[in-house]
């Protein structure tokens, strides 16, 4: 554990080793997730003005929910996303890919570079998401733009014009989801026959479309790049002796797209020995706590299988372990199972690059060609 100074001065305790992040997720009454979608760099009066004006609120929903609404919530949110219904999607969402997969090598083979964040991983995620839950008709693109938006808008060092910029963006689409929570049927239909207020409705849609897809095309695209320098677990992959569940969960244990998450001492604490006052806001270094020794024997390595593989904090434990990593396990099955193959004998022509921010990777690009 570190005592750490941000740079906007506020201190955080942040937490690395496996066994005590494990401990933190684990007790919500001591350690609680309100401070989970807090903004890393305050919002300046103009900005919070902006998002006033599209009546944008966070109210504690999910992740930052810590309150006795938090089961009800979780578990319709749960049972859109039910494992049958995830497990139904495999058929669909294998037939999508091998047609990806095909425009994709045909490129390659012609000698045209492809961009697999681009091409491949930046929307499958949505597309899945979209059949399972009921989501506004708007345009791909939109939707991830203002994802992205407000994970810059929410976890990163931002200068005030920028935040401006984001607040607006992040509003206008805040206001289309307004709109639907009021009228649209799914999910936003059952949390309102179940009674929760519309701020509730929008800030679950608001959830599930930043996490719930965001995350998942950032996965991707880190385990298809972190495979491209791992010619022996494609061999494996090739030949059967390595199975793609191991590769997938190995992937996330070495390059979880969410690299922290928070949590916040509501009492006097204790944790490893050191006093953690209340109020201390902490910085769980889910990341880190994938490569403590005292999990697995070979931390660094990619070795699918291997002893404590499976143990990684990616998605989080708890009351609040993600309710889509059902979703998330099956997406990056499919890809790998498909899309590794496309990746021998390419050359990286321009690596993903991952903008400054505490808490999500947010690859840009992946570039590979045949030399
Ligand atoms: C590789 C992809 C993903 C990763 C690494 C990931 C990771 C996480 C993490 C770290 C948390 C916080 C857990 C905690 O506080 O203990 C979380 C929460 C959550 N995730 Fe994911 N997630 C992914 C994909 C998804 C998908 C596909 C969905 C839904 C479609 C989703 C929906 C949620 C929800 C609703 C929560 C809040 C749960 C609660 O507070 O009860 N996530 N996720």
């Amino acid at each position: 554990m570190a005592t750490v100074v941000d740079h906007v001065g506020v201190v955080h305790l942040v937490v690395t080793r496996h066994a005590l992040v494990r401990q933190v997720l684990a007790d919500p009454v001591t350690f609680r997730p309100d401070n989970a979608l807090d903004a890393v760099t305050p919002l300046p009066v103009a900005a919070l003005r902006v998002l006033a004006e599209h009546r944008f609120r966070l109210p504690p929903t999910l992740a930052n929910n810590g309150g006795a609404s938090h089961p009800e919530i979780r578990g319709i949110v749960a049972d859109a996303l039910h494992p049958t219904r995830v497990a139904a999607q495999r058929p669909w969402l294998t037939g999508l890919v091998r047609e990806r997969v095909v425009r994709l090598r045909a490129a390659l083979d012609g000698g045209v570079p492809v961009d697999l964040y681009a091409d491949l991983a930046a929307d499958l995620p949505l597309l899945v998401l979209a059949r399972l839950v009921e989501l506004p008709d708007a345009p791909v693109g939109a939707v991830k733009e203002f994802a992205r938006a407000a994970l810059e808008l929410f976890w990163a060092p931002l200068d005030e014009a920028r935040q401006l910029a984001l607040a607006a963006e992040v509003g206008r689409f805040h206001t289309v989801l307004r709109g639907f929570a009021a009228t649209g049927g799914g999910l936003a239909a059952r949390l309102r026959a179940a009674g929760h207020p519309p701020d509730v409705v929008v800030g679950a849609l608001f959830f599930l479309l930043v996490a719930g897809q965001e995350t998942t095309s950032q996965f991707l695209t880190l385990l298809l790049h972190r495979l491209t320098g791992e010619p022996a677990v494609r061999a494996g992959l090739r030949d059967g002796s390595v199975a793609v569940a191991d590769v997938v969960e190995e992937g996330l244990r070495l390059e979880p797209p969410i690299v922290t998450w928070r949590r916040v001492a509501a009492v006097d604490a204790t944790l490893g020995g050191t006093t953690v006052p209340a109020g201390t806001g902490m910085v769980l270094w889910l990341a880190r706590a994938g490569r403590d020794p005292d999990v697995v024997p070979a931390p660094d390595e990619f070795r699918p299988g291997q002893r404590g593989s499976r143990r990684h904090l990616a998605f989080g434990a708890g009351a609040h372990r993600c309710v889509g990593a059902q979703l998330a396990r099956l997406e990056a099955a499919v890809v790998v199972a498909e899309a590794a193959p496309l990746l021998d004998g390419v050359r990286v022509v321009r690596p993903p690059w991952y903008p400054d921010n505490l808490t999500f990777r947010m690859p840009d690009a992946f570039v590979v060609a045949r030399p």
